[in-house]
């Protein structure tokens, strides 16, 4: 049995995918694997060797109280974003229509249309890779109210459609350290120019046009660059400007409203 973290991963692959319990894992030390399970242990073992990460050896990823398809076309959702289904589940509640800019998984977008039945969701994407995922989320999870498009941003969209916008972009500066452990992970889905911000703006911009007045933004962003987006926001006519702590109490989500 490999050591540490290939180890408890392991025990969760052997769970998950071959059905193992724990007398098979743990107790009987002479099991014999069928070379089917044997192939499948020794491809497991091979990628995690090569750093992929366990959420697309599984191709799947648990995000709100769903569980999710993903492969190396997508970001694997992280926990932090799912502060944004929170926070929309406890401040909307009578049917609205919602973009999720940059769904990719859908995981935003598809968790808000289900916790939230009569909500109409959308989910824009430039990769038409993350497009094919998001649709297959969809289907997956059966969800009538969400609908993926191909877009770049909010272009396609008409002027003052959406009640609400919401949206995880790619926020991370070009040649930032952090980039080299997610070299699994698309590069459209972390990196942006401008300092991490050239996506933001685009969004902020677009945003303008295309929420109803009074209409709300929100925007998960660096922990370093709350300053930033707070400026973004208040250039184009955003107010009330809260900002939303991630789990270690770092300034991760900005939400502003458009002024009427
Ligand atoms: C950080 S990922 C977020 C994915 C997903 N919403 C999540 O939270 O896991 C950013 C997403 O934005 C998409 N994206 C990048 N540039 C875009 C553009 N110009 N228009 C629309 N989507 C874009 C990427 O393909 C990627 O899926």
């Amino acid at each position: 049995m490999p050591d540490g973290a290939i180890k408890k991963d392991l025990i969760f692959f052997l769970k998950e995918k071959l059905g193992f319990n724990n007398n098979q894992i743990y107790i009987n030390p002479n099991i014999v694997l069928k070379n089917k399970e044997k192939t499948l242990i020794e491809n497991f073992l091979k990628q995690k060797e090569e750093g992929i990460p366990l959420d697309y050896i599984l191709n799947s990823s648990k995000f709100y109280e769903y569980e999710f398809f993903v492969d190396s076309r997508v970001l694997i959702p992280r926990p932090e974003t799912e502060i944004i289904v929170d926070y929309v589940n406890n401040h909307f509640s009578c049917s609205i229509n919602v973009l999720d800019a940059g769904t990719g998984s859908g995981c935003i977008g598809i968790s808000i249309a289900l916790q939230n039945p009569s909500f109409k969701v959308y989910g824009s994407d430039y990769s038409e890779d993350a497009i094919d995922v998001a649709f297959t989320n969809k289907n997956n999870l059966d969800v009538k109210n969400f609908s993926p498009i191909l877009a770049d941003w909010l272009s396609c969209f008409k002027t003052k459609c959406f009640d609400l916008i919401v949206s995880n972009p790619p926020y991370i500066t070009e040649g930032d350290p952090h980039l080299e452990k997610l070299i699994h992970e698309p590069n459209i889905a972390l990196v942006s120019r401008e300092d991490g911000l050239f996506c933001i703006k685009k969004i902020v911009e677009q945003s303008t046009k295309t929420l109803k007045n009074g209409g709300t933004l929100i925007i998960e962003h660096g922990y370093q660059q709350q300053n930033d987006v707070e400026v973004i926001f208040k250039r184009n006519n955003f107010s009330k400007i809260i900002n939303l702590k991630d789990l270690q109490l770092l300034p991760r989500i900005t939400i502003g409203t458009l002024e009427k």
